[in-house]
């Protein structure tokens, strides 16, 4: 595939959701370091462990090119929220946030509007949102897919400055494409329509705010991504690499996935 990209550079995110315990992180932070250790600049390469594993992770990826995100934070800037993370408390830490992820809209009940508000948490203390959205099986049935991602998009950057959407990665999960668990992926829709919403995603933001702006958003592709499935995704036009959930906890199947990105990009 020939270099398309203009000034985009692909990134990959791994999202180990609640799937590792605190040794099983290092190590597995630890094994995915060296295995990526002749990686270039051509890919960005983040890895999001749950909120207590983040320092251990940050220490073993110390020195490396590979970064670290949250899988959350809360909406608020702080307040009487027991259990929660705000953005304060990521700053520092982190450079990127998983928000508005389908199993935290299914399970914690999130909606637009408190995803909205984490994405304005999030640029506010400069951390970089990694935005979710993407249609339930129903909506997709019903062909409302396209009318539920635009809805989304609009709402989930309603008032963000143009100069800070190029900071965001929006990344588009059709929430039926999501695994169930690890060895467990679920059905994937096809690349071409999958690239087709991520063209929409951004002329969405290009209409919202500035089209040059629009034109530096990282719009990622999420579900079910393995090392054998990654390659028709980010060979489309205009899909800047993945959120990989399940696979992302194997080193090697995340390295190879890695390199899929890279070679496909550079
Ligand atoms: P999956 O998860 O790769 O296990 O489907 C992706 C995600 O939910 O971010």
């Amino acid at each position: 595939m020939s270099a398309r990209l203009g000034a985009r550079r692909p990134i990959v995110i791994a999202n180990w959701k609640m799937y590792l315990g605190a040794p099983e992180s290092l190590r597995t932070a630890r094994a995915i370091r060296v295995l990526l250790r002749r990686l270039g600049r051509s890919v960005d390469v983040v890895l999001c462990p749950s909120f207590p594993l983040l320092a251990g992770v940050r220490d073993v990826l110390g020195g490396s090119r590979l970064q670290l995100g949250a899988q959350d934070l809360h909406a608020e800037r702080s307040g009487p929220y027991t259990g929660d993370v705000s953005a304060a408390h990521l700053r520092g830490l982190v450079r990127f946030a998983i928000v508005g992820h389908s199993e935290r809209r299914r399970v914690h009940g999130e909606t637009d509007q408190s995803v909205a508000g984490k994405v304005r948490q999030a640029l506010g203390a400069g951390l970089s949102p990694i935005l979710c959205v993407g249609e339930t099986a129903e909506e997709r049935n019903e062909g409302k897919t396209i009318a539920r991602v635009r809805e989304q998009v609009r709402r989930l950057l309603r008032g963000v400055p143009s100069f800070s959407i190029s900071r965001c990665v929006v990344a588009y999960e059709p929430m039926w494409a999501v695994s169930q668990g690890i060895g467990q992926p679920a059905l994937q829709p096809d690349p071409k329509e999958a690239a087709e919403v991520m063209r929409l995603i951004r002329k969405v933001v290009a209409d919202q705010g500035s089209r040059s702006f629009a034109d530096r958003l990282r719009v990622v592709y999420g579900g079910s991504v393995e090392a054998k499935t990654v390659r028709p995704f980010v060979e489309e036009q205009g899909v800047d690499g993945v959120l990989v959930g399940a696979a992302s906890t194997i080193p090697a199947e995340f390295a190879a996935i890695v390199k899929t990105v890279a070679a496909c990009h550079s």
